[in-house]
């Protein structure tokens, strides 16, 4: 039974962890335990009742409430706060009811209520067992009959086991430079990650994972955890006082405001977090398997080889450049051809076009049907650039409609690559764009599309919003997941792919609809390992496309770009036209070797043998769920010589079956790999690519 419920008292349990809750005697919803799976329900702890502090503390402060409101003597970060009409500004929640829907994925759903307004608050706690996940969100109801201003709705507050020694993991960077993993103490007060963008963003992402500090790759308590939101986004890592420290996430409470009329719900996205004793190797591990399993529109289909023409044409896009480009693709092996930016109406430069999602007459003035034939007579699928949610001034659509960007009246509208952002919280806006890429989609062939976003927000007005104008920041994403949502449910084979000018929207909110995600603009292989890195804690393999391209040092090998890109989806996007033919023949087995091992690699499970955000010479191993087979690849980028490897030692293996390793003589036990290890030898910038197999 994953879920015990008394009257007052809940214990969650998945596959190998616990989680309990309870009221405790002044009547607040405690959290109780949160752990390793013990083996009786009457082995959980009770809820805390904690005194009050002298006069500077009370009990309520002390509690680990599973969701706080503000109100009363509380100091930490609560989850809720709201101001009702008569200007009261504190959320008094008391327990009303819970009940357990024990389906496939059990749910408990605890029902809060206000001491004194019709306000209500279901507390929602789903179970995925296998992924030793819990799923939480909150939906709030106006019972009443005059509005409430709600001015923050997070959607948990997970507790850790109370101790100040707490490390957090999270991930960091810019435009050109995301996803780096960083580790640092969590100490007393608060740590707040966020984005105030519009976007998940390429600073931050809406992940963590806590140690006592003592946690490695294999082994260890990780406390982790997400927040499936593709916009604004908090996440408080707070220490309070009496070593409490929790995590509360949910969407950005800055600048936001929410009008609930009456008759009215809300419901906040979901966090999932799980806890492991498997180090953070574990961690990554459960959210991949979660996101193929669960998430994925299209998780356990085999991603195709793609070719990408931006790097090579840039906007200087036309039938016969793409058809040049297309031919050597295919004879390299390449299964998807992806036209990017510059296709459309008006599109010369990033000056003009955007809004117009037509083919440009002069480029393509039979259309994009006769590209698109020749992609298919060269036996691949034909994918398609989009960046919807802007426009360009310079646009016919603009100029017809300059009322339907974010924008103050009175304020210059701030542009970046020369675009607007689209109010896509309008519905006439959300109208027009899924008329129009629908339109596209239904009139072509189109297998695959990357759909972009290339600017951050500025001047966040709505003018004509019918609510509080700052509801713009989630109903602009609900907007984004109608517009996309219609437009799959309606064209159901697309592959998508989120691209924000790389990883900038990269989120398990938007990995319900796109299958892939473009982790970053920069495709040199030495910064991209440590951005794989970073990446690979929270996404799965074969959501990151990753491609071979010119970028960085000329005599970088041509293995080495491949073997970083093969730790994904493997893609391609170099200027062909300037490649030597010796250099398309080494491509051309490069991606004959990718497609003999890809299920290993995007649906395996995925080992980081040593990082390189640590190591010059790093390794990471790819081990398929049935353990018959692997596929290990290291990299040595500079090493002052003489330099010695250390061994690695190889992971995820039957420990009792026997393997063999390409290219390292004799067979031995998995456990002799795991535990001996093996030696490579490696020069400066040199990589290799070993497959492993059961013997
Ligand atoms: C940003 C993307 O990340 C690039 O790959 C490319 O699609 C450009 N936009 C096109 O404008």
């Amino acid at each position: 039974m994953p879920i015990y419920a008394s009257a007052s008292y809940w214990v969650l349990e998945t596959q190998t962890t616990g989680y309990a809750l309870g009221l405790n005697q002044a009547g607040l919803l405690a959290h109780c335990y949160w752990g390793v799976r013990l083996p009786f329900i009457k082995d959980y702890p009770p809820p805390p009742d904690p005194q009050a502090w002298a006069s500077f503390d009370d009990a309520a402060h002390q509690t680990p409430e599973e969701y706080p409101g503000y109100a009363g003597m509380r100091y930490g970060e609560p989850c809720l706060k709201a101001t009702f009409a008569d200007g009261v500004r504190d959320v008094v929640l008391r327990f009303v009811a819970a009940e357990v829907a024990d389906d496939a994925t059990p749910e408990l759903r605890i029902h809060l209520r206000d001491a004194a307004y019709p306000f209500r608050v279901t507390l929602h706690y789903r179970l995925h067992e296998d992924y030793d996940l819990i799923e939480r969100w909150a939906v709030i109801a106006n019972d009443g009959d005059t509005p409430i201003s709600v001015e923050r709705i997070w959607s948990a507050q997970w507790h850790l086991p109370p101790g100040d020694d707490y490390r957090l993991s999270h991930l960091t960077g810019r435009w050109v430079d995301e996803m780096h993993l960083r580790r640092e103490p969590l100490v007393h007060g608060c740590k707040v990650l966020e984005s105030r963008r519009l976007h998940t963003s390429h600073q931050h992402n809406p992940w963590f994972a806590l140690d006592r500090g003592d946690a490695n790759e294999d082994n260890g308590a990780v406390w982790f955890g997400v927040l499936a939101w593709s916009g604004n986004w908090k996440l408080a890592a707070e220490v309070a006082d009496f070593a409490a420290a929790r995590v509360s996430i949910g969407i950005n409470d800055w600048d936001f405001a929410w009008r609930l009329n009456p008759g009215e719900t809300f419901s906040a996205p979901s966090s999932y977090a799980g806890y492991t004793t498997a180090g953070f190797g574990g961690a990554s591990r459960r959210l991949h398997d979660f996101i193929r399993d669960r998430m994925l529109p299209h998780g356990h289909s085999i991603h195709k080889v793609l070719y990408n023409s931006w790097e090579a044409t840039l906007f200087d896009v036309d039938v016969a450049s793409q058809i040049e480009l297309a031919e050597l693709a295919a004879a390299m092996g390449v299964e998807l051809f992806v036209m990017d930016d510059g296709w459309f109406h008006g599109r010369n430069d990033d000056t003009s076009g955007l809004g117009d999602w037509r083919p440009d007459e002069r480029k393509f003035p039979q259309g994009l049907t006769p590209l698109i034939e020749r992609v298919n007579a060269l036996g691949m699928e034909f994918g398609l650039w989009i960046e919807p949610e802007m426009v360009n001034p310079n646009s016919e659509l603009y100029r017809a409609h300059p009322d339907w960007v974010i924008h103050f009246p009175t304020r210059d509208r701030t542009t970046a690559r020369n675009q607007l952002i689209l109010n896509i919280a309008r519905p006439d806006v959300q109208a027009y764009l899924i008329e129009q890429i629908d339109r596209l989609l239904t009139t072509h062939n189109i297998a695959f599309i990357k759909w972009d976003m290339n600017r951050a927000v500025s001047e966040a007005g709505w003018p004509e919003a019918p609510g509080d104008p700052r509801e713009l920041w989630v109903r602009y994403v609900q907007g984004l997941y109608h517009i996309w949502g219609t437009l799959r449910t309606r064209h159901p084979h697309v592959i998508w792919q989120s691209c924000s000018g790389g990883g900038g929207r990269a989120d398990l909110g938007i990995l319900c609809l796109a299958d892939q995600i473009w982790v970053s603009d920069n495709t040199e292989p030495t910064t991209r390992l440590a951005i794989q890195e970073g990446f690979s804690q929270v996404f799965p393999a074969n959501t990151m496309e990753a491609w071979v391209t010119d970028l960085g040092w000329a005599d970088l090998p041509l293995a080495f770009r491949f073997h970083v890109s093969m730790c994904g989806a493997l893609g391609i996007g170099g200027d062909l036209l300037r490649w030597s033919a010796e250099r398309h023949a080494e491509a051309a087995h490069w991606v004959a070797v990718y497609k003999a091992i890809r299920p290993i690699i995007q649906f395996g499970d995925l080992y980081r043998l040593r990082s390189p955000h640590t190591h010059p010479f790093s390794a990471i191993q790819f081990v398929s769920k049935d353990r018959t087979e692997g596929v290990l690849f290291a990299f040595r980028t500079y090493l002052r010589s003489p330099a010695t490897l250390p061994p690695l030692y190889l992971r995820g293996l039957d420990p009792a079956a026997r393997y063999e390793v390409e290219g390292i003589d004799g067979v031995r036990s998995g456990q002799a790999w795991m535990s001996v290890g093996l030696r490579l030898d490696l020069s400066d910038f040199q990589s290799t690519m070993r497959r492993i197999w059961l013997v």
